[in-house]
C-alpha cells in the first residue's frame, strides 16, 4: 500500500535493527485519514470473505480494526491484555509471551462477542514474533469462529511471525512488508536496497 508505505518513509523512526518507530500516525498520535485508507484497504483485500466481525487487540491495534470495521458495517471487538473490573469470567483468553518486553499477558474477549457463528477479520497494527496474532487465532479457534484471515499494518518479514501465521493455515495480508531496518534505513519487501 503505497500511501502507507509513503508515510513510513517520510515519518517512520529507524530505533535499531528490529524497531520501527511510527508513533507520528499509528502508535500515539493517530492519522484518522490514513486509517481510513487503511481500513478500506483490509476490506478490499478480504472482499471474497463474508466477515461478521473483526477483532483486534488493545491499543494499536483498534484504530485500523476500526476503520475496517465502520467500512464493513461490523462490530470491532478488542481482546484484552489486563483483567478488567467488569470482565471477570464468561471469556476466552489465550496467553501472549512478548519477546519484546519479556513478559506473558492473558488476553481475553468475552463469550458474548465472538460466536461460532463468526467469521472474523483478525487485525493488528505490528506483526512481529507473532505472538499476539496467534494469540487472536486461538481465541477465534475456542470461539468455533471461521477465521476469514489476518490483516497486518506493518509486518517485519525479517521476524518470524509471518511464517508462524501461514504454518497455521490462516490467510496473512500485511499492508506494508519490511524487508529489513538495517543501517538506519526502512526497505520494504520488494525494493532495492541503496544504501
Ligand atoms: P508479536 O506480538 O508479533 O510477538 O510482537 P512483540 O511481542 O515482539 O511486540 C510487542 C509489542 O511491540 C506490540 O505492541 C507490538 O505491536 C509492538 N512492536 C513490535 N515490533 C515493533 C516495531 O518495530 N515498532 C513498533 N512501534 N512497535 C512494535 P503492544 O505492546 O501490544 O502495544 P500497543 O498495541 O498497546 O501499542
Amino acid at each position: 500500500m503505497e500511501l502507507l508505505k509513503n508515510k513510513i518513509r517520510q515519518e517512520g523512526k529507524v530505533l535499531s535493527e528490529e524497531v520501527l518507530k511510527v508513533d507520528s500516525f499509528l502508535n500515539h498520535q493517530i492519522d484518522p485519514l490514513l486509517m481510513q485508507e487503511i481500513g478500506k484497504e483490509f476490506v478490499k483485500r478480504f472482499s471474497d470473505q463474508n466477515i461478521t466481525r473483526i477483532i483486534t487487540i488493545e491499543s494499536s491495534g483498534i484504530a485500523p480494526a476500526t476503520m475496517a470495521g465502520m467500512i464493513l458495517g461490523v462490530p470491532v471487538v478488542f481482546a484484552r491484555k489486563r483483567k478488567s473490573l467488569t470482565l471477570t469470567d464468561h471469556l476466552y483468553s489465550a496467553k501472549v509471551y512478548s519477546f519484546t518486553k519479556k513478559e506473558s499477558n492473558d488476553i481475553s474477549v468475552s463469550k458474548d462477542f465472538i460466536s461460532n457463528e463468526d467469521t472474523v477479520l483478525l487485525i493488528d497494527d505490528f506483526l512481529a514474533n507473532g505472538q499476539a496474532a496467534l494469540g487472536l487465532i486461538d481465541i477465534a479457534k475456542q470461539a468455533g469462529a471461521t477465521i476469514a484471515g489476518v490483516g497486518i499494518v506493518i509486518e517485519k518479514c525479517f521476524q518470524p511471525g509471518g511464517d508462524l501465521i501461514r504454518k497455521e493455515g490462516v490467510r496473512l495480508e500485511s499492508l506494508a512488508e519490511l524487508q529489513s531496518l538495517k543501517n538506519g534505513q526502512v526497505q520494504f519487501v520488494g525494493e532495492e536496497n541503496n544504501g
